[in-house]
């Protein structure tokens, strides 16, 4: 739905976008995508590279070759308010691949939200954007700042495919959803900068944050308040089981606390409907062999969550993984894939199936993907996103960007499809 009621967006600015942790693993990779937009967007599109070292984004940027040698380099440590505040006003849109974001990221949301900036990032990080939250939804309301985390892998497929799946069973069966549950199958490596982010977050009392299903509903919603019990269809799954309708064993997904906190926080925002529900799994497979997978992987889980939380353990850990800047070789991020198989149910019964899916690493490729295009739309597209998005302050993925969104991801080559009956 287009709108012209946006609060304040921002007056022209010197660049649409600017990359914020342009020199990191994944940083580089947003470098490559805008170095390599296809003419038409690259011309539309003023932007620049920014981190903390000039050096290293100059590597990057000539690394890049053509495609990149009209964008400028912006230095900003993630501390200096000054930095970031002058990085703000230059900009229409930020992305931030800056993590951990709870050590790097809190004075550019800050920043962006009291510049009325436009902010997209790749945290997975729910405890760090319930502070986030908190602390700057006022000052990114009155400044039209639209400042959308989650937008890599973590969340964009969860999200978006439980929104697809809402608008399907309505336009089918003009009914909301009653639930919608998601079976992953995914392939690819892990980032230093990722585990970076996790063992942060656990070494922090951020984790028992972690855990609360409904951590980033509006702060007036019911269920924010104390855990749910174990049986309470939001409680995370912790056990293996065998699901008819996807003919397979499912085991929890190891990002399943994050996209669901976001899933439903989206339900909240958009009104999904009064018995909306939303969990997410890791798909293992038919018969007997994958349902011992599926009870070892449990009990690997299980344990890694204990072990982990003890410090000599994490310090090993530590030492044994990849470290901050790095990640998969090229060949194996081309390689990866990921693939989310859907079901929603409508309170009357009527089942529909989706599909979200893509080539290259989910972490990597996918996540560059993402979020570049969901900066693209903030940058190129502000007046053909959601209504509700037109008053700024925090959203998902698709509460702010929507069907602009899932149409550029389409473009991109992802498959995001909702509404196969049957099941
Ligand atoms: N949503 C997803 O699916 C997904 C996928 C992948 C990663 N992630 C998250 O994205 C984040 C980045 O991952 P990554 O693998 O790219 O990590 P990384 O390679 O370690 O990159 C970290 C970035 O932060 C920058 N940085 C560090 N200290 C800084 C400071 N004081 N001021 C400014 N910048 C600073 C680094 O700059 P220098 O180069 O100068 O050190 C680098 O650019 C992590 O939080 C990770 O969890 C999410």
């Amino acid at each position: 739905m287009a709108t012209s009621s946006s609060k304040r967006a921002p007056t022209r600015r010197k660049y649409d976008v600017v990359l914020y942790g342009a020199t990191g693993f994944v940083g580089r990779q947003t470098v490559a995508y805008f170095a390599g937009l296809r003419p038409s967007v690259h011309k539309q599109v003023r932007w620049a590279l920014a981190g903390r070292s000039a050096a290293k984004l100059n590597e990057v940027k000539a690394a890049c070759g053509a495609g990149a040698s009209n964008a400028d380099v912006i230095v900003a440590d993630a501390q200096d308010t000054k930095a970031l505040d002058a990085l703000a006003r230059s900009a229409k849109v930020v992305l931030s691949t800056a993590g951990p974001f709870a050590v790097f990221g809190s004075a550019l949301v800050a920043a962006c939200a009291r510049n009325g900036t436009h902010y997209v990032d790749i945290t997975g990080e729910t405890p760090w954007v319930r502070e986030m939250i908190d602390e700057h939804e006022d000052v990114a309301s009155s400044t039209g700042a639209r400042i959308i985390p989650f937008c890599g892998f973590d969340s964009v497929p969860s999200d978006l495919g439980a929104w697809l799946m809402n608008q399907a069973m309505q336009e089918m069966h003009g009914e909301p959803c009653a639930s919608v549950k998601s079976a992953v199958t995914m392939r690819g490596g892990v980032n230093g900068g990722t585990l970076a982010s996790g063992i942060n977050m656990l070494a922090s009392d951020a984790v028992k944050d972690f855990m609360q299903p409904f951590l980033l509903n509006p702060r007036d919603a019911a269920g924010l308040a104390g855990l749910p019990d174990d049986t309470s269809v939001d409680a995370d799954p912790v056990l293996p089981a065998y699901d008819p309708d996807f003919r397979a064993w499912l085991v929890p997904f190891v990002m399943g606390p994050i996209n669901t906190r976001v899933v439903r926080r989206s339900a909240a925002l958009l009104g999904y409907g009064p018995q909306f529900h939303y969990q997410e799994y890791m798909r293992m497979g038919a018969g007997p062999i994958a349902a011992a997978a599926a009870t070892g992987f449990c009990a690997g889980m299980a344990w890694s969550k204990f072990a982990l939380r003890v410090p000599g353990v994490r310090q090993v850990t530590e030492r044994l993984m990849p470290g901050p800047g790095k990640g998969p070789s090229e060949r194996s991020m081309d390689n990866g894939s990921y693939r989310c198989e859907l079901v929603a149910i409508s309170p009357s019964g009527k089942r529909l199936r989706g599909k979200i899916a893509d080539r290259g690493d989910p972490g990597n490729r996918a996540t560059t993907k993402m979020v570049c295009e969901a900066a693209l739309c903030l940058a190129l597209q502000l007046e053909d996103l959601p209504q509700a998005a037109g008053e700024g302050g925090f959203l998902t993925p698709a509460s702010g960007l929507g069907d602009v969104l899932v149409s550029r991801l389409r473009a991109a080559g992802m498959t995001l499809v909702a509404g196969n009956e049957g099941g």
